[in-house]
């Protein structure tokens, strides 16, 4: 989590640094700040909140200087307050992290006893003094930052300007992603090549364990022991992202309205419409012979690989293995060679999924990911990329990454079951008849939201609310849950349809919606008995279904009526209304819908 950013520039930097910050506050917006090199002092501004509070103290206090840092934080050491807000700095030297620094106590106590005072609560601080300590004893920057680096433990990317040196700024990666973008006599440092999108194209991504001196005339890159190394130059694809809300009011409502388009273009990457068959990538291995596939994966993304397990499973007749990155490897499982592994993540940063992910590859598993940042960590990482194309996602909560996972993960669950003749020719050309058909039907969708707005309003004052679903609208349930709660902070549940009677049904009473999603599929009367066993406890039901309202067999609160699709394509479909109930939801209760309290797009940290 949080952004960096670093400018050596030909004139004054403070702007640039806050638009490239603005580019990077979906890592963190609890703080933001920046530092430059003024006359050959370091001087910073720093302002709690969000990037504005920054901007309009930089009106009032302006900073100078061509070479700067910057920084906007998701705190993980210290509260969200401006004493702890970044860049963390001496007299002699400023510092940008993103990260965890592991053995910071045992840092901060060492140097505490060699004089040096802490000003903060955060981690960041004992990189401070551990270089300024190096250079006190004589050593140059270069040289300090280089034994400093040696003591940290942790996952770190750093940015480090020094006082006296207008054209020097060293950056460091170790387990947090750094990109080095490169001008014409001016250099550039980036959390990612979004950041520096209107700077340049032009990136170099540093490698696990390596160092780079930067000055105006170009980096020279080291590795971990020191050896002087060359990474390639990449063009950036992010240059020509442009980040606006287009005419609507928040990201996420864009985001949404997109989701006909993107999804579109991500099903053209994998099928061949025309002829009605997936047109899958190799991927290096022979998919055939594939018998047990593992997926992992955080949040939504998660949500979507579950999804994606009931299809492998269903229709490619694969067993699947899913868990959460935070805890799979934890349960150390045994993998037997020749094994798949998937990872799914719209960032491609999730440091959980990532650590999963060489867990995975050590184990000799051949590593497949479906991420939306191509030039991603996982994605670099990975033996084989399934790119989602949904385009950059600004809103923290997903929703167009979530519905691109979706497509890919049916696309490949048709691949496979093609591959290992579970699924012939003629069901092939169905299920992907049913796929191209789902832009056109989520338009329709899209067409009419006044029922949303009216719901808001009922959901607006409940204190709970329970989601519902059975088979691939389990997943859905809790996707809409987690939907609700992060933009609403209405506290929110879903369930296994038929778990409900194991417990959670001695929650319901008159005051809590119940949402069920329930396309008229094969599983529909059993979720019809749940949800009659909900009615009579006075629940107020909201059905998302396709199927007439009158089967329900009890009194609706709501119907949201759904196109009639194929059961394979419902989830894409159903993905929708959760997401347009949390939108309005959000809008109504007034909550910063794009950017909710305490979360970050990428999280970075375990
Ligand atoms: C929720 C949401 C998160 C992410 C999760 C994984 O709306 O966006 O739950 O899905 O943090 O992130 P990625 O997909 O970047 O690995």
């Amino acid at each position: 989590m949080c952004g960096i950013v670093g400018i050596l520039g030909s004139g004054p930097v403070a702007t640039d640094l806050v638009d490239a910050l603005r580019r990077l506050e979906y890592r963190g917006y609890d703080s933001a700040g920046i530092a430059t090199v003024e006359n050959g002092h370091l001087q910073r501004r720093r302002a709690e909140g969000k990037l504005r509070n920054l901007e309009t103290r930089l009106l009032t206090e302006p900073l100078s200087g061509r070479t700067g840092i910057g920084h906007t934080r998701w705190a993980t050491h210290g509260r969200p307050v401006e004493r702890n807000a970044h860049p963390h700095m001496t007299a002699l030297v400023s510092v940008v992290h993103n990260g965890i620094i592991e053995n910071y106590r045992e840092l901060k106590a060492e140097l505490t006893a060699l004089g040096h005072t802490f000003e903060t609560e955060t981690d960041t601080e004992a990189v401070v003094h551990l270089v300024s300590d190096e250079m006190q004893k004589g050593l140059g920057p270069i040289e300090a930052v280089r034994v400093a680096l040696g003591r940290l433990r942790g996952a770190f990317a750093l940015g480090i300007i020094f006082a006296g040196h207008d054209d020097l700024m060293i950056a460091a990666r170790q387990g947090s992603p750094l990109a080095i973008g490169h001008g014409t006599g001016e250099m550039y440092l980036g959390s990612d090549a979004i950041a520096l999108a209107p700077f340049t194209d032009t990136i170099t991504y540093l490698e696990e364990g390596d160092w780079a001196v930067l000055r105006r005339r170009g980096a020279e890159i080291f590795d971990k022991s020191g050896t002087r190394v060359e990474r390639p130059l990449i063009k950036a694809v992010a240059s020509s992202l442009l980040v606006d809300k287009g005419n609507h009011r928040h990201f996420m409502a864009k985001e949404i309205h997109e989701q006909p388009e993107v999804i579109s273009h991500t099903l053209a990457n994998y099928l061949d419409m025309a002829a009605g068959t997936v047109n899958f990538p190799a991927l290096g291995l022979d998919l055939g012979g594939v018998t047990r596939v593992t997926v992992s994966a955080c949040g939504t993304a998660y949500y979507a690989g579950l999804v994606g397990k009931y299809w492998i499973e269903r229709y490619a007749r694969v067993p699947v293995e899913i868990d959460v990155a935070s805890e799979f490897r934890y349960r150390e499982p045994p993998l037997g060679p020749g094994g798949l592994s998937v990872f799914v993540s719209q960032s491609g940063e999730t440091a959980d999924t990532l650590a999963t992910l060489r867990y995975c590859k050590a184990s000799g598993q051949r590593i497949v990911s479906v991420v939306n940042v191509r030039t991603s960590t996982i994605a670099r990482e990975s033996d084989a990329v399934l790119p989602t194309l949904a385009g950059p996602e600004i809103g923290v909560a997903s929703t167009k990454a979530f519905t691109c996972q979706l497509s890919v993960l049916a696309c490949f669950a048709i691949a496979l079951g093609r591959a290992r003749g579970a699924i012939g020719p003629e069901q092939e050309e169905e299920l992907v008849k049913a796929l191209t058909e789902l832009p056109r039907h989520i338009s329709t969708l899209l067409r009419n939201e006044d029922e949303y707005e009216r719901l808001a309003h009922e959901l607006s004052k409940a204190r709970d609310v329970l989601y519902l679903g059975r088979g691939t609208s389990y997943p859905l349930a809790l996707e809409g849950a987690l939907k609700l709660k992060e933009i609403s902070y209405i506290h929110a549940e879903g369930y296994a349809a038929g778990e409900l009677k194991h417990g959670p049904i001695a929650l319901i009473d008159e005051n809590v919606p119940v949402i069920v999603v329930a396309p008229e599929d094969d599983l529909f009367e059993k979720t019809v008995s749940n949800m009659q066993e909900v009615a009579a406890r006075g629940g107020q039901i909201i059905l998302i279904s396709d199927a007439d309202p009158s089967k329900a067999g009890c009194k609706l609160a709501a119907h949201i009526r759904m196109p009639k699709a194929h059961q394979f394509a419902n989830p894409l479909l159903y993905a929708v209304p959760i997401q347009l109930i949390a939108y309005h939801t959000a809008v109504f209760m007034g909550t910063d819908v794009d950017q909710p309290r305490n979360l970050a797009k990428s999280v970075t940290v375990e």
